[in-house]
């Protein structure tokens, strides 16, 4: 049986990440700030809250140095929690508020990461780092300054990660950058509510509900999980990868 550690499994995404894993018999581990609604032997919830950076993944550090890592055949860090907001133009944007963009979407699974690489090292265990990312990672989008600049920071951090586990030939650890696609959830709500003036791209993105071109987060929850449980089969050399890549597999 492995662990599969996901953060922001309260909705959306993560959600049905969390209820894909134990549909597969795995232990889930749920780090947000909301309980979701499902229960199962296997899954267990812990609140936290990442805006609150440090202190919540030293909260989060002891809780895995407490648990029985031994008995996991493999571990899967899912860094999934990140919010869109604040939109607009800089001189616009509140300052508390890009703090807990910035903190939320890059600064906690970033020292998560840490965390568990540390301690799957330490036990000896086999560890994916999977980090939920964005097509915003890879290009600017008028108003999302915050959300394409956490994304790319993101986005980096896994390169340059990968790159520092080939060279020190760790064949122990891997980590990937995932787009997802466009996904029919609460950020997308959120993202059809903002303001022209803050995101003039709003109407292609209202566009994009009316046309049901919104993925399902249970499909992409379960490619996400079939890839974690057999990346062999994925053949990928590379750290980055997206929906269309998986969806080209047929996983
Ligand atoms: N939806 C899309 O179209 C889309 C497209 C590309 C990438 N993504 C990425 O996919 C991932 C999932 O997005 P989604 O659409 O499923 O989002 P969502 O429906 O808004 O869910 C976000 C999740 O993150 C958690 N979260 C947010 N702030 C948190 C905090 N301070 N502390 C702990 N947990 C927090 C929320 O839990 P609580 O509120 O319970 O804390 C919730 O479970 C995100 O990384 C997002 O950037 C989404």
């Amino acid at each position: 049986m492995d662990l599969f550690i996901v953060t922001g499994g309260s909705k959306g995404l993560g959600e049905q990440i969390c209820l894909k894993a134990l549909d597969q018999g795995h232990q889930v581990l749920n780090l947000s700030r909301s309980r979701p609604t499902f229960k199962s032997s296997k899954f267990k919830h812990v609140t936290a809250d990442f805006s609150r950076g440090l202190a919540t993944i030293k909260k989060i550090e002891t809780l895995l140095e407490n648990l029985d890592l031994a008995s996991f055949k493999h571990i899967h860090l899912i860094n999934n929690a990140a919010l869109i907001n604040p939109v607009g133009s800089l001189a616009d944007l509140d300052m508390a508020d890009m703090n807990t963009h910035l903190v939320t979407n890059l600064i906690s699974p970033v020292l998560l990461s840490q965390v568990c690489s540390r301690l799957a090292t330490e036990e000896k265990k086999p560890l994916t780092i999977f980090n939920i990312g964005s097509g915003a990672a890879f290009r600017p989008i008028a108003g999302w300054s915050m959300y394409c600049s956490s994304k790319a920071g993101l986005k980096m951090f896994t390169e340059n990660t990968a790159l520092d586990l080939q060279t020190s030939k760790n064949k122990k650890i891997k980590i990937y950058h995932f787009s997802p696609g466009v996904l029919d959830t609460q950020m997308q709500q959120t993202i059809r509510g903002f303001k022209k003036k803050d995101f003039p791209e709003v109407a292609n993105f209202k566009k994009l509900k009316t046309d049901q071109q919104l993925r399902s987060p249970s499909d992409v929850a379960a490619m996400v999980v079939g890839f974690c449980l057999a990346p062999q089969k994925f053949k990928n050399q590379s750290s980055l990868i997206s929906v269309q890549d998986l969806e080209a597999k047929g996983l």
